[in-house]
């Protein structure tokens, strides 16, 4: 075994309440003080992520989300639990810059213990808890350990539009029936095309 025992410090990270704030559908709302946690060995160790069960006035315990800066696609393995993993392609003007409030194409993707889900280039893309339990992914994402947040995960993305927009184009919330529904995102102008994966939209 040749491991480098290095970057383990650095291995370990988590997503509080409040930093989770900038992006929930009610910034408001009473959550946990941790919603997710991640232990990032890159695409050698693979990275684990483990999030909470439970929702925000409504809205499933979720990540972050972050587009791909560079040309990176990963992939997600499910490896317990069940959620909702949301994809987006955000439409660009002619000088080739994402315009942060209209999606070209966006996808909900159902998802359970065993599945796995591609994270296609330029796909935005986060995943929401919507089971009882911690849901648990393994992804191959690389990860820049000097990057001088180690919170931001992994150093090659980019958050500032899932931030600038409050979340995605639509929220992964509780259906009356409990099961999960997607709510839209009001602060997004326009979808062009859109795959719901069966889910049924409240509004
Ligand atoms: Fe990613």
């Amino acid at each position: 075994m040749n491991i480098d025992f290095t970057n383990v410090p650095k291995h370990y990270a988590a997503r509080t309440q409040e930093k989770m704030r900038e992006v929930l559908m009610n910034p408001a709302g009473e959550g946990p003080a941790v919603h997710y946690y991640m232990l990032r060995g890159g695409v050698d160790q693979k990275n684990t992520t483990v999030w909470e069960p439970g929702t925000i006035s409504g809205e499933y315990i979720k990540t972050y989300g972050h587009y791909h800066v560079g040309d990176l696609s990963e992939n997600y393995f499910v490896a317990f639990g069940q959620g909702v993993a949301l994809l987006q392609k955000l439409a660009e003007d002619e000088s080739g810059q994402l315009i942060a409030d209209q999606v070209e194409q966006f996808r909900a993707i159902v998802v359970k213990t065993g599945d796995s889900v591609f994270m296609p280039l330029k796909f935005g893309h986060l995943v929401a808890n919507t089971g009882q339990t911690y849901l648990v992914t393994i992804d191959d994402s690389p990860v820049d350990f000097d990057d001088r947040d180690p919170s931001s995960f992994p150093g090659h993305a980019d958050y500032e539009l899932v931030k600038q927009m409050r979340g995605f184009a639509y929220y992964v919330v509780e259906g009356e029936n409990g099961q999960p529904a997607l709510k839209r995102n009001s602060l997004y102008k326009s979808i062009v095309e859109e795959d719901l994966g069966g889910l049924s939209v409240i509004e």
